[in-house]
């Protein structure tokens, strides 16, 4: 479906979201701010798709970035983006549920937009884990459960309607903008996300609503 949809996505990312989607992972790079200062640092953005986030990181510090995902078409096009930046990031093909990282190789991890897709969330928080230092933090941004209930109903009629139509218009694949609502509704709220990854075996789990619940922002923390 991400093969389909690779050359439209950037596009419609920003078009359908009216640009918010970059002050999402701009919070995301403000919130790993300490470790992007560490040029000694790692940090790896799991489900990495296009690049952008793996580039806000790389341009927001001096932290070195690698980011993975196993769409090779979405590889292709962050790899253009990052060669037309002067960005040097590793984008490696590969699994979200099965990392080719040795344990704590990393010392603070991403997942944007990512979470929702994978088959087993609960493997991927595993993964996310094993591939962190002791103390690496972890932020996973997802859509997730708008906090009033005026927000909620536009938000749906928003993502039902609108959103497959000139998804779906746009890029040719209709399917994948009627997935994208689904996925949403399926996916869980911010609290459950939180008593997830605090049961996953992550530590000081904190998240932050974007944009009124839309989106949230969950962080924690490898203990030890
Ligand atoms: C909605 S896109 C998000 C891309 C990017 N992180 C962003 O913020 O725009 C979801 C990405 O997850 C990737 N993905 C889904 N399941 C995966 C898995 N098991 N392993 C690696 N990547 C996966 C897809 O290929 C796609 O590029």
């Amino acid at each position: 479906m991400f093969a389909t949809i690779a050359g439209r996505y950037d596009l419609l990312n920003h078009l359908l979201s009216g640009n918010i989607d970059k002050r999402w992972r701009s919070l995301v790079a403000k919130s790993f701010f300490a470790t992007l200062s560490n040029s000694e640092a790692r940090i790896l953005d799991v489900a990495c798709g296009t690049g952008d986030l793996s580039l806000t990181l790389f341009e927001s510090g001096q932290a070195r970035i690698v980011g993975i995902d196993f769409c090779r078409p979405m590889l292709a096009i962050a790899m253009s983006k990052a060669n037309r930046s002067d960005a040097i990031i590793p984008f490696v093909e590969g699994d979200a549920l099965d990392l080719p990282f040795a344990d704590c190789s990393f010392e603070a991890a991403t997942i944007a937009f990512g979470l929702r897709n994978l088959t087993s969330v609960e493997t991927g928080f595993k993964e996310l884990l094993r591939v962190l230092k002791p103390g690496g933090k972890v932020a996973v941004l997802e859509f997730s459960k708008p906090t009033t209930p005026i927000l909620r109903s536009l938000f749906r009629i928003y993502f039902t309607k609108v959103l497959p139509l000139f998804g779906g218009w746009i890029s040719g694949s209709k399917s994948a903008y009627e997935y994208l609502p689904d996925s949403v509704k399926r996916f869980p709220d911010q609290e459950t996300l939180a008593d997830m990854m605090k049961t996953a075996g992550f530590a000081k789990v904190s998240y932050q609503n974007l944009t009124g619940g839309i989106a949230a922002l969950h962080i924690g923390t490898r203990p030890g």
